[in-house]
């Protein structure tokens, strides 16, 4: 692994804190709002509290240290992130919480003015390119008691070798790339994740492998925008070096695939327009890749996706979606659809609906359009009542919900395997696993199960999860 002076420094201050804090063990919450991205940004936090002699702990009131890891992809992130302050003022002042606040609303200026103005008692503020930093800036926070801000609009490099605390024992993320280069008209991410730049092969594979060896059978690749993997080092050429025959995100896959001890491989979020010959061929043929593909839509609208600066049609959507089906045999797809983008008229709202009766998706996360400083969209004009974007959500959810049931029907009676996860949330005494699918099936069994694929009867369905049978 290629550990930086960077990384070296900071593990240094890892070791200071340690001793700051008289190799006490100390307790931290933690708060990750967003997407698996931040979710993996989290599990690195972790990792470097835990080797600062930090513990988790679900109880605030307990609690040395709050970290928050922020949203800004839509707006109620923002309520919700300035309600959990307000709760926390008076542990402040009673016991000296040190507070730190990461993420991605962290690079929005506003929101950094706002705490400095509003909740002027939060210690730490840190961006998405300084994540790596944060054992200095706890040092710092701890030793100079004084109030920091660690945020740079400058593309953070990509640093290997900080320790990571994960939260499944069988099912792990692996982050291959950072940040977009898509600039979708609605969507903030650029602006607060930077320009796209990938890992190199051979730290990818290496993580991947030594999670083979901990026993994962479950790798998700994750990037804003998976499928232009190492795309811009090829175009503007970037130094990389390939490894194992890694040199774009279709070989990526095929080199994942070849590791013993991992069963199956997912990844989100790929972008329709990059989706090429060589990626379909290498579902296809690799057989530990899920057939469960995600693939954004947005919106079904031809005018609507050029106004989102989507950079396909719908009837290229749609090509693209057959192209696949033909080649990947028991391809499943979900996708993300907004409504009420700006200018989206009834008319073209029907086109959304069309294309999801016409895919039968098995999963749909829909969103209202929210408004985002800074993005195109939200300097357009014609943006569309609350009321007519609510309406059109409720549309679109209740036509998902009666192909979800239907396509619900269709797996009860076969035989899925499943990769147990473990206990079932609301009821102890049953376990819960996926499909390859992703299908969550809960069923009665035995705990030693827990992280083995197991073959599995469907024998209902309930909307959300499948029950079965061993
Ligand atoms: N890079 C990924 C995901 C980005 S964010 C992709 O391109 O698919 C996840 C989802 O949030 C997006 O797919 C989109 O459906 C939704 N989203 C992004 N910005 C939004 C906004 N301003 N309002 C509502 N939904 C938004
Ligand atoms: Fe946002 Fe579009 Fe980039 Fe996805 S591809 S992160 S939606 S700009
Ligand atoms: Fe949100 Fe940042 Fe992910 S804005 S969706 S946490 S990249």
């Amino acid at each position: 692994m290629n550990e930086s002076e960077e990384i070296k420094r900071q593990k240094q201050y890892i070791q200071k804190v340690k001793e700051m804090n008289q190799n006490k063990r100390l307790k931290y919450t933690i708060l990750t709002m967003g997407c698996q991205l931040n979710e993996n940004d989290s599990e690195k936090l972790c990792g470097m509290l835990e080797q600062m002699g930090y513990d988790r702990t679900e109880n605030q009131k307990e609690a040395d240290l709050a970290l928050f890891n922020t949203c800004c992809v839509r707006e109620n992130a923002e309520d919700k992130l300035f309600g959990k302050l307000g709760e926390l003022k008076r542990l402040k002042e009673e016991k000296g919480i040190i507070i730190a606040i990461g993420g991605c609303m962290m690079q929005e200026k506003h929101i950094t003015e706002k705490i400095k103005e509003s909740y002027p008692f939060v210690d730490i503020l840190f961006g998405t390119h300084t994540l790596h930093k944060f054992p200095e800036n706890l040092y710092k926070a701890l030793k100079e008691k004084k109030k920091l801000k660690d945020i740079i609009d400058i593309d953070g490099e990509i640093y290997e070798g900080m320790p990571i605390k994960r939260n499944s024992h069988i099912k792990a993320s692996v982050t291959i790339m950072n940040g977009c280069n898509n600039f979708c008209t609605y969507c903030i991410v650029p602006y607060v994740r930077g320009r796209e730049r990938s890992r190199q092969p051979k730290d990818i594979i290496d993580e991947v492998k030594d999670l083979a060896k901990q026993g994962y059978q479950e790798i998700t690749l994750l990037g804003q925008n998976v499928n232009s993997y190492l795309r811009v080092e090829q175009e503007k050429n970037i130094k990389f070096e390939a490894y194992e025959g890694v040199h774009s995100f279709a070989t990526l896959l095929k080199a994942i695939n070849k590791i013993e001890g991992i069963e199956r491989i997912r990844f989100v979020s790929p972008h329709p327009k990059d989706f090429t010959d060589d990626v379909i061929e290498a579902i296809a043929t690799c057989d530990k890749v899920c057939n469960l593909v995600h693939l954004p839509l947005q919106s079904g609208n031809s005018k609507v996706l050029k106004e989102m600066n989507r950079k396909y049609t719908k009837e290229q959507y749609l090509a693209l979606v057959e192209k696949m089906q033909k080649r990947i045999p028991n391809l499943t797809l979900s996708t993300d659809i907004i409504v009420g983008f700006p200018g989206e008229t009834d008319e073209e709202f029907e086109d959304t609906l069309d294309v999801v009766r016409k895919v039968k998706f098995e999963q749909v996360y829909m969103f209202i359009y929210s408004r985002r400083m800074g993005t195109p969209g939200d300097k357009m004009e014609n943006q569309i009542p609350e009321e007519q974007k609510h309406k059109r959500f409720d549309q679109l959810k209740a036509l998902v919900e009666s192909q979800i049931q239907e396509n619900n029907q269709k797996y009860v009676g076969t035989i899925q395997k499943v990769l147990v996860e473990g206990e079932s949330k609301n009821n102890k005494d049953l376990l819960t696993g996926r499909t390859d699918s992703n299908k969550v099936v809960i069923f009665e069994g035995n705990k030693n199960l827990i992280g083995t694929i197991q073959n599995m009867k469907i024998v209902s369905e309930h909307m959300w999860y499948l029950k079965g049978e061993m």
